[in-house]
């Protein structure tokens, strides 16, 4: 039996989503904002349930939001074969991330139900929810709680970066109709038979080597921490040069610090940024009080990244002392990598082989829902080119078909996960 695709569908649907946005329009691609439970997030949630129910798919939602679609296979006692992604988006993003695995995935279960097929094990697509950690500091938030890899109690007192004074994940999830108990969110390990995800590459390597998908094997792991610098605020006019203790000034050795010490690790894998940065109490004429810094940190090899880390604390208390300031340092996650499950990778390699479909093996450098998956579940990826390996950028772009494909490898590999009787793993 066939599975057919329809490309234009998912390439019109991946365009009414990037419209449920609250962004100023980008001169240079499709800008997309969609903080988890705001308005627009709401809106493409209830929009993605309704394309599901009018395929005829049930629909449930747990306490922190994520949402499971699910195509109910003959068998339906036996685990489900999972796939699914993330439908946030950073402040001007682009239209892609994350999204192509979600109408992807929804696209690859219409493609076999209408092609006939029956198969054994249901098939379910989950909408995670934040895997973008705008709102709560925190990436991945459904499915670290899906995979058990954070503590619903720690969870719930979770800031809101974006709200009131006060606002929690606890409150922002009320807020937004999600009400139960965050333990209940917890799937145990088997749950599901297998997990793939499909995602844009975010880098530049298969658009580079003209290859049209790619085939995850392992997910680098990632590390943030918050830094918080308290020095001495005042006049700037008033306060003399060498009475000062600049919190920013502070800060910003830190940050080059960082930078020195990921770049002398020679690694290609290993990065390190500084994406936020508050100055207190910020105005023009005001000595810096206090800066509060986010730091991510990734590597494939957790040893390494750790090396980055203990030598930015070297150069903290060198810093600290010298300019008489104080630096607190708070671990928000440190992650492992994960390893994509040998079975499912060699799948994925067949039905490229077998179709024709020049493909890699690759490490993803970006982190996915999938390294929490990967807890619980036989997990790979498949990656599709993305133009110039831009991300996180409003000119983000990938090929409506390079999606397809990508939808199309996913629908093959659902059905012949959804065909086995037993383990993948
Ligand atoms: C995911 O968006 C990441 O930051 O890797
Ligand atoms: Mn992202
Ligand atoms: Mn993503």
């Amino acid at each position: 039996m066939q599975i057919l695709i329809d490309e234009a569908r998912l390439s019109s649907e991946l365009e009414t989503l990037a419209t449920l946005t609250h962004v100023e329009p980008a001169a240079n691609g499709t800008a997309v904002t969609r903080v988890v439970f705001s308005e627009d997030d709401l809106k493409a949630r209830s929009w993605l349930k309704g394309l599901a129910s009018k395929e005829g798919f049930s629909v449930r939602e747990d306490a922190v939001g994520n949402t499971f679609i699910r195509w109910e296979g003959t068998e339906p006692e036996l685990p489900a074969v999972a796939t699914g992604s993330h439908i946030d988006a950073i402040p001007h993003a682009g239209m892609y991330d994350g999204t192509v695995g979600v109408l992807g995935g929804l696209e690859a279960m219409r493609a076999l139900k209408r092609s006939g097929m029956k198969l054994r094990r249901s098939i379910e697509l989950v909408l995670l929810t934040s895997e973008e950690p705008t709102r709560f500091g925190i990436g991945c938030l459904g499915s670290r709680l899906l995979s058990g890899a954070l503590d619903p109690a720690r969870a719930d007192d979770l800031k809101d970066l974006t709200g009131e004074e006060g606002s929690t994940l606890a409150t922002a999830r009320k807020a937004a109709g999600f009400t139960g108990p965050l333990a209940a969110t917890r799937l145990p390990a088997g749950h599901y038979h297998s997990w793939i995800e499909l995602h844009i590459e975010q880098g530049p390597l298969l658009e580079r080597e003209e290859l049209r998908l790619g085939i995850v094997t392992s997910i680098a792991a990632p590390a943030s921490y918050r830094y918080t610098i308290e020095g001495l605020g005042g006049h700037a006019g008033a306060l003399l040069m060498p009475d000062r203790k600049d919190a920013l000034c502070a800060a910003a050795e830190m940050i080059l610090s960082l930078e020195k010490h990921a770049l002398a690790t020679g690694a290609i894998d290993t990065v390190a940024t500084v994406g936020t940065c508050e100055v207190y109490p910020g105005a023009v004429n005001s000595v810096p009080s206090k800066v509060v810094l986010q730091i991510d940190l990734r590597d494939t090899e957790l040893e390494r990244r750790e090396g980055v880390i203990r030598a930015v604390r070297w150069d903290r208390d060198e810093i600290q002392r010298r300019r008489g300031v104080t630096v607190c340092e708070e671990l928000i996650n440190a992650d492992s990598p994960a390893q994509s499950a040998p079975p499912v990778v060699a799948l994925l390699k067949e039905i490229c082989t077998e179709s024709a479909t020049p493909y890699r093996t690759m490490v993803s450098r970006a982190y996915h829902d999938s390294l929490f998956m990967a807890r619980i579940a036989p997990v790979a990826m498949i990656f599709i080119p993305c133009h110039q390996g831009v991300s996180h950028r409003p000119d983000e772009y990938a090929k409506p078909e390079d999606i397809a494909l990508g939808a199309h490898v996913l629908a093959e590999a659902l059905a012949r996960l959804a065909s086995e009787p037993g383990s993948a793993g």
